[in-house]
């Protein structure tokens, strides 16, 4: 066990600000968004795991024995195609920026090969072929809504629009996409109460909403649902923390920059025995350090730094064995900081803490 002298606590203080944080998917100040899971590199663009869509490669239509057919007429490889069609190009009428040019790709039948859009093989019928996945990921395309598109895609599984300008609200019929996985529409402009409709969509694990201008609260049977990641910081939302979180396999949980107030649950540990990754940082959470804090195995990172909470540091965060950074900076905590094995980056300013030397 080290002992902590106050000077080292300083030194560290000054590491932590230099320092990156290469293992998080989320960088909280950043709104880009990479995608990576434990274990296996999402940046690698093979998304292999659910089987669904497989790999994301765009599928080249096969059309060979086609006759020739008068320019007018489109002939789609598949209904499923003909029936997103119009869905598509009305969404691309609506369109009000497109910088890059990203919807001149948008023509004709073969809707696979549209810049933004992958097809495959849909889970309910192996020959078929349908729009799996849609990745706009910085195009920074315009529009007033997303309603009318996205929830009009029945074959949707991974629906990925970070840094675009899409704004107005998201629509409720998302509750009828049955392969819906990943969402990510972070770093938008869009308004209006939490999407309710993501609450029983049984096959999302991704969720990202960070970065837009969702207001009120967020439904608490929300924690309870299979996530791995739930990414809604920088957004309007305000209400307290539902006493039980039970989400059992949650990695990354990031409500940062809202205005998240009442206790850190105490149930927080059975419910996120997995959680890596967990950033509360600028909320209004109030009370004491729940205990049973000590127990999260698996935290990296437990940044809760700029809220109100007090009391003492609870001894049983000596407990943390991977932990690399841990923040309760600017927040109104006191008492003395347990003797434990230093983590690489503690971070305890301004607070009233006193460091006992043993
Ligand atoms: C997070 O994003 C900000 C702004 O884009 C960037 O300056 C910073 O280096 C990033 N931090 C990490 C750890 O990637
Ligand atoms: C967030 O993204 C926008 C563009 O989408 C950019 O102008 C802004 O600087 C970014 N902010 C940060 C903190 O990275
Ligand atoms: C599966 O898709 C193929 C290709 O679109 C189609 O011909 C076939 O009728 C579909 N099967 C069922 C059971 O819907
Ligand atoms: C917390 O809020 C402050 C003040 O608005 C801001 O400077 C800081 O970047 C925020 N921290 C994070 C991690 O977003």
């Amino acid at each position: 066990m080290s002992k902590i002298p106050l000077s080292v606590l300083l030194f560290l203080f000054g590491n932590l600000l230099s320092s990156s944080v290469v293992h998080a998917i989320v960088n909280v100040t950043g709104n880009k968004t990479q995608y990576f899971k434990a274990g296996s590199d999402r940046n690698s663009g093979k998304d292999c795991d659910r089987g669904w869509p497989h790999c994301k490669q765009p599928i080249t239509a096969q059309r060979s024995s086609l006759l020739p057919v008068e320019a007018e007429v489109l002939i789609f490889e598949d209904l499923r195609l003909s029936v997103v069609y119009p869905v598509i190009q009305k969404f691309k009428s609506i369109i009000s920026s497109d910088p890059q040019g990203i919807t001149k790709t948008w023509v004709g039948s073969d809707i696979c090969n549209y810049k933004g859009f992958y097809c495959d093989n849909p889970p309910d019928n192996k020959s078929a072929t349908a729009v799996a996945s849609i990745d706009f990921n910085g195009f920074q395309l315009g529009a007033p809504s997303l309603e009318g598109f996205l929830d009009q895609l029945p074959d949707i599984a991974v629906f990925h629009a970070n840094s675009n300008k899409f704004a107005g609200t998201i629509s409720t019929n998302i509750a009828k996409l049955p392969y819906l996985y990943e969402l990510d529409v972070s770093n938008n402009r869009l308004s209006g109460p939490f999407p309710t409709a993501v609450v029983g969509l049984n096959s999302l694990t991704f969720l990202d909403l960070r970065f837009n201008f969702f207001t009120g609260s967020v439904p608490p049977r929300l924690f309870a649902q299979d996530f791995d990641f739930l990414l809604i910081n920088n957004n309007n939302l305000m209400q307290n923390l539902p006493d039980s979180l039970s989400s059992t396999h949650i990695l990354y949980l990031t409500l940062a920059n809202n205005k998240f107030s009442g206790s850190i649950p105490v149930g927080i540990v059975e419910a996120l025995s997995s959680l890596t990754e967990v950033l509360l940082v600028n909320n209004s959470l109030s009370g004491c350090l729940p205990y049973e804090l000590g127990s999260l195995d698996e935290a990296v990172v437990f940044d809760a730094g700029n809220n109100r909470l007090t009391g003492p540091l609870p001894f049983s965060l000596a407990c943390l064995k991977k932990v690399e950074q841990l923040n309760f900076a600017g927040n109104l905590l006191y008492g003395m900081v347990p003797e434990m094995s230093l983590p690489s980056h503690v971070d305890l300013y301004s607070n009233a803490l006193h460091v006992y030397l043993y």
